[in-house]
């Protein structure tokens, strides 16, 4: 391309209006979204960092896997739209999508399914793992624990300067993850372990997993099966979200797969992110009856108190989550085939985003349900008990995650991600030694003040 014909330079400059020194720095623009600056040369040119505490603006990386436009509800996966994957797709064939770029052709899929499914087996000493732990041990508790030992049995592929080992410890995961699911579930309900079997689907499988018993057959229900891959692909990736940040963040050192999928679980744990499908279920069943529901809004707008709607608000979607219109048009569907359709949580939950809706809090800070504010009722329509909600979440966002790992490894740009701070501590000053120190007062400043002896 000539001189002539290269693209124009966009750049911006900022001004430091107390020197009047300036920077001019590089503008980048990506195939949909807002542009980004790149500000790498900020501190070294005009000695100033940035400060954006959550990420309001901040881009952390590039990344062609996902794409959302917040203010227009759109969500995409490599480019397709996640109503066109939720209605043709399967998860293991979004799953291939996000790993590889393009839809599969069909030999391709039937490898790559065949592939997860001759992985999905555990080491059988990780079984006596699950003896660690008492039967009420929270399953994201054990979810942790267990995926972060994962690398403990597989030296093979922890290399991650290694293609293929980055592929097959991907592989390993995304196969894994039931099993490993399945089992916390198993634990907890004082079941045997159910081993995985490999003429079932994905889906099947965990459901199998999860609810089969030695004293009897189980049939995979196919409503069940097809609503919960369903619910997979949805929540299969979303762009830089806490716990895939989490994930690129443990990655960006050479931490093994293994344990950054494991941060991307103890990231996801938490109520204001993956938590939340267990926190609405709790929330339902806290305000029990739409007479309720006045009083339960009026709490969630009183600054005074920290109750908040679980399933409503989103950082970046200021319309209706893709994802939640699609789940609640399916809650229909589901409630109704599995004989639940007047599920009282339900109509509960109708009635509440129909209040949320027309109050002005909630319409002028654009918040609308999430994609957690309906997917607990389909969970519990399919026998899914409530703490395995967000055990659920954490298996369909492991194909995200280990996507998102992978482009970063092999990003040029990535180095290891290491942010910067405003210190406002107490500026520099010397030692004082214990005799001269003034008695700790307990006025201002927080003290430790000791505490009775606590007995496990
Ligand atoms: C997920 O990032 C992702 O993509 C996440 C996710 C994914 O797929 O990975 O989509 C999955 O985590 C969905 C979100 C699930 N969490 C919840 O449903 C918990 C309830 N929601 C909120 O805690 C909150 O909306 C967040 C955490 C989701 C977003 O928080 P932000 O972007 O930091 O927004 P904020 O807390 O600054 O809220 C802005 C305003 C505040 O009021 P003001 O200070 O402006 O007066 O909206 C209010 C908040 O008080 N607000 C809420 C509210 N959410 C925001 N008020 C009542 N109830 C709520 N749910």
């Amino acid at each position: 391309m000539s001189e002539r014909e290269q693209p124009r330079r966009e750049t911006v400059t900022l001004i430091d209006n107390a020197t009047g020194r300036r920077v001019e720095l590089p503008v980048r623009r990506g195939t949909h979204g807002p542009a980004v600056i790149e500000i790498g040369r900020l501190y070294k040119e005009l000695g100033y960092f940035t400060y954006d505490p959550g990420f309001l603006s901040t881009a952390s990386c590039r990344s062609a896997i996902t794409f959302i436009d917040g203010e227009r509800g759109v969500l995409l996966y490599r480019g397709y739209p996640i109503e066109q994957l939720a209605e043709h797709s399967t998860f293991l064939e979004v799953a291939y999508l996000l790993l590889y770029g393009e839809l599969p052709d069909r030999e391709q899929l039937r490898r790559f399914e065949d592939t997860i499914t001759h992985h999905t087996m555990i080491n059988e000493s990780l079984k006596s793992f699950y003896q660690g732990f008492y039967h009420d041990a929270h399953p994201m508790a054990i979810m942790v624990g267990v995926v972060g030992s994962l690398s403990a049995f597989y030296h093979d592929s922890t290399d991650i300067r290694n293609p293929r080992h980055r592929e097959v410890a991907a592989h390993r995961l995304i196969a894994k993850m039931p099993t490993i699911a399945a089992a916390s579930y198993k634990h907890s309900v004082g079941e045997p372990i159910v081993y995985p079997r490999n003429d079932l689907s994905y889906v099947g499988n965990l459901l199998r997993m999860m609810f089969a018993v030695p004293t009897e057959d189980y049939v995979v229900h196919p409503v069940a099966e097809r609503a919960l891959d369903l619910i997979f692909i949805l929540h299969a990736d979303h762009e830089q979200n806490a716990s895939t940040s989490t994930v690129r963040l443990a990655g960006s050192s050479a931490a093994n797969p293994f344990a950054c999928v494991a941060s991307g679980i103890a990231a996801l744990w938490g109520p204001a992110h993956g938590g939340a499908n267990e926190a609405v279920l709790r929330m339902l069943a806290e305000i029990g009856n739409v007479r309720n529901i006045p009083k339960y809004i009026a709490k969630a707008k009183d600054k005074n108190d920290p109750f908040r709607l679980m399933g409503f608000g989103h950082r970046v979607y200021k319309n209706y989550d893709p994802r939640a219109r699609i789940i609640r048009r399916m809650c229909h569907e589901v409630l109704r085939e599995l004989g639940d359709d007047n599920d009282p949580l339900f109509e509960l939950a109708l009635r509440l985003e129909e209040e949320a809706l027309r109050d002005e809090y909630f319409i002028e800070r654009h918040l609308y349900p999430n994609v957690d504010f309906y997917s607990g009722l389909i969970y519990r329509a399919i026998g899914i008990p409530t703490n395995m909600f967000t055990v659920m979440f954490s298996i369909a966002r492991t194909a995200g995650w280990v996507a998102q790992w992978m482009e970063m490894i092999a990003d040029p740009e990535q180095r290891i991600g290491r942010p910067r701070q405003l210190y406002d501590g107490p500026p520099r000053r010397d030692y004082v030694p214990l005799e001269q120190r003034e008695p700790a007062r307990a006025a201002g400043g927080v003290h430790f003040q000791g505490e009775a002896r606590v007995t496990d």
